[in-house]
């Protein structure tokens, strides 16, 4: 079935990601986040979140995540898991672990939280400190990952992968494993979107490390021990691009603090003025809004995309990705070796090398840490 038949054939939304605050205590020099992420305002009241959940849940949604910046700083949390408990969602909570409310995940866990998904940067100390710029993370992260066990929950352990910690990825693992009592550990190998793109040159780690980090991998996961571990490869270093949200508009929603409905969480980066819940029906956004059907089909793509036997596969790659490194959000993603902006990719790893020792730059650079002098 080519993608212009499945336009007319729309599923609702299968997973839901509910960014209940942007506000964030870190500043990961990695994130992906648009560069004016913390200026998002808090617009979502309790009961607007309670109404897009009951939505959501009518049309089919059954997998819930909650999300932001920092979700545990949203003071109506522990009512919002409840609710989407009562409703019968499956929630799985993002969170760095940092500025925590006391005793938060006993209350969450009551609340029906089923799952953690704990963004840890490194075992050690001064190495999470350089890349999250916060003097404390280490101790919370710890304590929030025991206290997440004590209460007998799933632990997803994260670990976004760059030049500044790719060297340590089998410490990451025995630290995980060993000391977290991990159930799951991501190796995520990051998307360059919004301050990661701006901080590419000093993130991005060589074909090598790379080929290094996930042996280092596989030969922890051939040991068949409890914790599962996954190792994401990134996508500049492929020759075609990952089909990136599984196509805009097929199966995730996400709604932003100020009640903007994406089809994909930094979907915001291109221009286009998406709906927003305080205005619309999930319903109507979901299957009648112009920018939801946007990119659904294949009528939107450009050349060699629009004629490629492959398109089905990878739906012409991320649309974020094309926007942020072309201008032009139709066009296909530079990752792929048949776009004639391929060379924007080889230019950003060659790039790399040259300008490898450019300095990171934070969110907010006049608290850099980066004084914590490591060399990578
Ligand atoms: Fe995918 Fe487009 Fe590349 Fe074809 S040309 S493989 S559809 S990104
Ligand atoms: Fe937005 Fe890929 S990250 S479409």
């Amino acid at each position: 079935m080519s993608t212009n038949e499945k336009v007319n054939d729309i599923k609702p939304p299968l997973w839901v990601l509910l960014e209940l605050t942007h506000k964030c205590p870190l500043e990961c020099t990695y994130c992906y986040n648009q560069l004016d992420f913390a200026n998002t305002k808090d617009e979502m009241i309790k009961e607007d979140w309670f109404r897009v959940m009951e939505e959501v849940r009518e049309l089919g949604a059954v997998q819930l995540g909650i999300s932001g910046g920092e979700p545990l700083l949203n003071k109506d949390i522990v009512e919002i898991v409840a609710k989407a408990s009562e409703l019968g969602f499956y929630t799985n909570l993002i969170t760095s672990g940092v500025g925590a409310p006391e005793g938060i995940i006993g209350k969450l866990k009551d609340a029906g939280l089923k799952t953690v998904q704990l963004g840890i940067q490194s075992h050690d100390k001064d190495t999470m400190t350089l890349v999250t710029n916060h003097k404390g993370a280490y101790e919370q992260k710890l304590k929030i990952a025991k206290e997440i066990k004590d209460a007998g929950l799933q632990l997803i352990v994260n670990t976004c992968i760059t030049r500044q910690n790719i060297h340590q990825v089998g410490e990451i693992i025995e630290f995980a494993d060993e000391t977290l009592d991990a159930d799951y550990l991501e190796i995520a190998n990051i998307q360059y979107y919004g301050w990661a793109l701006q901080n590419v040159n000093a993130l991005l780690p060589n074909k090598e490390q790379l080929t290094k980090a996930k042996e280092v991998t596989d030969k922890y996961r051939s040991k068949k021990k409890d914790m599962k571990a996954f190792f994401v490869v990134p996508d500049y270093f492929a020759d075609r691009p990952k089909a990136c949200m599984n196509g805009l508009g097929t199966t995730f929603l996400t709604i932003n603090p100020d009640g903007m409905a994406l089809p994909c969480n930094t979907a915001n980066t291109m221009p286009i003025q998406w709906p927003n819940v305080k205005n619309s029906s999930i319903k109507e956004i979901w299957f009648d809004s112009e920018q939801f059907n946007h990119f659904r089909g294949d009528s939107w793509m450009s050349e060699p995309c629009r004629t490629c036997d492959e398109r089905d596969k990878d739906f012409g790659g991320c649309r974020c990705q094309a926007y942020a490194l072309t201008g032009d959000m139709h066009a296909t993603d530079p990752v792929c070796s048949k776009s004639p902006d391929h060379g924007v990719i080889e230019k950003k790893i060659a790039d790399s090398v040259k300008f490898a020792n450019q300095d990171l730059v934070y969110r907010n650079k006049k608290n850099s840490l980066a004084f914590i002098n490591k060399t990578f």
